[in-house]
């Protein structure tokens, strides 16, 4: 720990108040560890804090709804934004710093410059926000740039953007490490997630039927039964839970994220099991490992 328990981080706006702090840190041997956010920050955030914190010398959390991973008719507009809660769940020497860009921090006028991590962008999530993927890997580029970290930690819960984020690191060359952090469920196994706040009271008590489902398919596939009968049933148990439409329930490679045969785990293979699914007008995401 680097400051007093009740001390708030550095507050820093521009990116060159961020690089000079970055530089400072580096001059002094010091390794800065990074958790970029949209804030709203809850218990699974403030686990990835906590990595970092083990990881590093230094920690800079970023809290920057970044515009250019809403489409138009998303929730842009009505994303949850707690500054002054947020700052406060990361004093005491939880994080250093918290990077705070605005708009056109992170854009300057006339910027066009994109990252896009073709192929594992395209699928899963991709198909159906097909602009999502590309916002994220560019203003996490952009992030990086900004902050100069020596690693930065991603929630599994977003298991399709953390294998992006690592694929774009080793393309670019980016010289800094992933680290991937565990999901953090509220005891019904729900994901915890910034957009959970969207669930009315009763949607909420439904709300832990993703993980219910995705554990149950997982014990079934540990087991070898066939992947096409399992997905079945887990869609099917969401749909009786009270979900609307099913996005997707499906098994894919850990890495690559392409769909896997039809067919029982080899004995000694690990899969991802990835679900989407609507709630009313809040769609819920979830993953978990799968190990025969
Ligand atoms: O996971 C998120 O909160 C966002 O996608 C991220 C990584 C902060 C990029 O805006």
């Amino acid at each position: 720990m680097n400051s007093t328990t009740d001390e708030l981080p550095r507050i820093v706006r521009t990116r060159a108040e961020m690089q000079a702090l970055a530089n400072q840190w580096k001059q002094a041997g010091e390794t800065a560890g990074f958790v970029p956010t949209m804030g709203a920050l809850h218990e699974g955030h403030l686990s990835l804090v906590d990595i970092a914190r083990e990881n590093a010398d230094r920690v800079v959390v970023s809290i920057f709804v970044n515009p250019t991973q809403f489409a138009p008719g998303e929730d842009f507009d009505t994303y949850p934004r707690r500054e002054a809660e947020d700052i406060a769940k990361l004093a005491g020497g939880r994080a250093d710093a918290v990077y705070l860009p605005s708009v056109t921090e992170m854009y300057p006028d006339g910027s066009v410059t994109n990252v896009r991590v073709e192929s594992l962008s395209d699928l899963l999530d991709g198909i159906y926000r097909p602009h999502f993927f590309y916002g994220v890997s560019t203003v996490v580029a952009r992030l990086f740039l900004h902050v100069q970290p020596d690693l930065a930690v991603f929630g599994e819960k977003d298991y399709q953007q953390l294998q992006i984020i690592r694929r774009m690191v080793r393309d670019l060359g980016f010289p800094l490490r992933i680290i991937g952090g565990a999901t953090r469920r509220d005891a019904d196994g729900l994901a915890q997630s910034s957009r959970n706040l969207y669930l009315s009271a009763g949607e909420r008590r439904t709300a832990g039927a993703v993980f219910a489902a995705l554990h149950r398919a997982s014990v079934r596939l540990a087991n070898g039964a066939l992947p096409s009968e399992v997905l079945a049933e887990a869609e099917a148990h969401l749909k009786a839970s009270g979900f609307g439409k099913v996005d997707y329930v499906t098994l894919v490679a850990p890495d690559t994220l392409q769909a896997l045969p039809d067919r029982p785990l080899p004995e000694g293979s690990v899969a991802r099991l990835l679900a989407a699914a609507w709630l009313g007008r809040t769609r819920l995401i979830d993953n978990i490992s799968v190990t025969r």
